[in-house]
């Protein structure tokens, strides 16, 4: 049996996905640039493409820029409001849990000069909105959270967030790392004050290397790639017309289903952390059962047993999971978003994050946790003798 429980770093594709993506490769191949009928083809196409991204997200068509993913949507979303916004201030705010493409972009902007700030997290992994009030001041220039931890799930009380940053500064830009949140579950984008918000496709079973960020209108941004004038001089470059035909049915399909599969990964997360809590002892579920935590991300921890061992454990069987952040986890060191959460080193070092999707089924979690507890069992007395 396969059982693919890493859908945080990664989702299969859909059928319909990999269907529009071959019509774009093997007939629409034009360069929607061109003035010809190929060109216009390709244009109306991604036109249409940005019509189901602005009505997945409730904005404007021209409120939606294509990137390469989510970690440019970042890049392009921080960088671009600091570099437009230079003079409205010299501190930035964002969590310690955040992305690699968050916090690695923090760290170089603290080494040109900017003041960062970065709140803390309580033991759910979520920020607490009085260190926020605390923080933001006159020269805040940009507040950047995630929706939804990559890690642990933890949802962060955006609209909440926006709400305090805009009383205190209402010229502080508020942008959200909406990554692993879009299609899991429910929200408004202009329900929250916030000006811009990353997706990408390769989380909602569409195409990796596509991504899309949302802007919103009279938000200036500058670019980081300077070119053809393509995607309102925003995102110079050629389309990514593959990936952006991909992601169209990736949105498209992931709307259209929402209701279903987010009652669905509600039910299959309950029902996995009760079967991982009542078959196997001694464990630690790091992500609650609650209104708290996204539902597709479980995080549990082993004590005694090395994640990694685990992992490749569960491999054998032909179980995929992660021990982290698939991003950070070839670097040998802790999480960080785990670290934060102040837990204790024996939790943060065997940790294993298996991730839900819709497609996933009951026997699939009966099997795993089957597997997770015989590795568990023979793992540690092999390690108590
Ligand atoms: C929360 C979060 N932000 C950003 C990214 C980066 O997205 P991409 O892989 O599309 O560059 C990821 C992917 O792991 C993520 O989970």
């Amino acid at each position: 049996m396969e059982v693919y429980l890493d859908n945080a770093a990664t989702t299969k594709p859909r059928k319909e996905v990999v269907e529009a993506m071959l019509r774009s490769l093997e007939k629409e191949y034009g360069n929607p640039s061109s003035l010809h009928r190929k060109g216009v083809e390709v244009e109306r196409e991604i036109k249409r493409v940005r019509r189901i991204l602005a009505r997945a997200l409730g904005c404007t068509e021209q409120e939606i820029i294509f990137t390469s993913g989510g970690t440019e949507a970042n890049n392009l979303a921080i960088r671009g409001i600091i570099d437009a916004y230079k003079r409205v201030g010299n501190h930035i705010i964002t969590s310690t849990i955040e992305h690699k493409s968050v916090l690695n972009i923090f760290g170089l902007l603290e080494k040109q000069g900017f003041d960062a700030t970065y709140l803390e997290v309580d033991k759910k992994g979520l920020i607490c909105i009085e260190q926020l009030k605390d923080a933001v001041n006159d020269d805040t220039v940009l507040v950047t959270l995630m929706h939804v931890n990559n890690e642990i799930g933890s949802i962060q009380p955006i609209a909440e967030a926006g709400r305090v940053i805009k009383n205190i500064n209402n010229r502080t830009l508020f942008h959200v790392d909406g990554i692993q949140s879009f299609g899991k579950i429910r929200f408004g984008l202009k329900d929250m004050e916030i000006d811009s918000f990353s997706i990408s496709g390769h989380k909602i079973h569409g195409p990796k290397g596509v991504g899309a960020l949302y802007i919103k209108k009279g938000v200036r941004i500058n670019p980081l790639l300077i070119g053809g004038s393509q995607e309102r001089n925003i995102r110079s470059g050629t389309e990514n017309v593959p990936g952006i035909y991909g992601l169209g049915e990736a949105v498209r399909l992931t709307m259209e289903e929402q209701d279903k599969n987010i009652e669905y990964l509600n039910e299959l997360r309950n029902y996995a952390i009760n079967a991982f809590k009542s078959e196997i002892s001694g464990i630690h579920v790091i992500s609650e059962d609650s209104d708290e935590f996204a539902p597709h991300i479980i995080n549990i921890a082993f004590p005694g047993i090395k994640s990694e061992i685990m992992l490749h454990s569960l491999e054998q069987d032909g179980i995929y999971v992660s021990s982290g952040s698939a991003c950070s986890s070839k670097e040998k060191e802790y999480s960080h978003v785990l670290r934060a959460l102040n837990i204790g080193g024996d939790l943060i070092d065997s940790s294993i994050r298996f991730s839900l999707s819709y497609t996933n089924t009951k026997e699939e979690i009966d099997y795993t946790v089957e597997k997770t507890r015989e590795h568990f069992i023979s793992l540690k007395s092999i390690i108590g003798r």
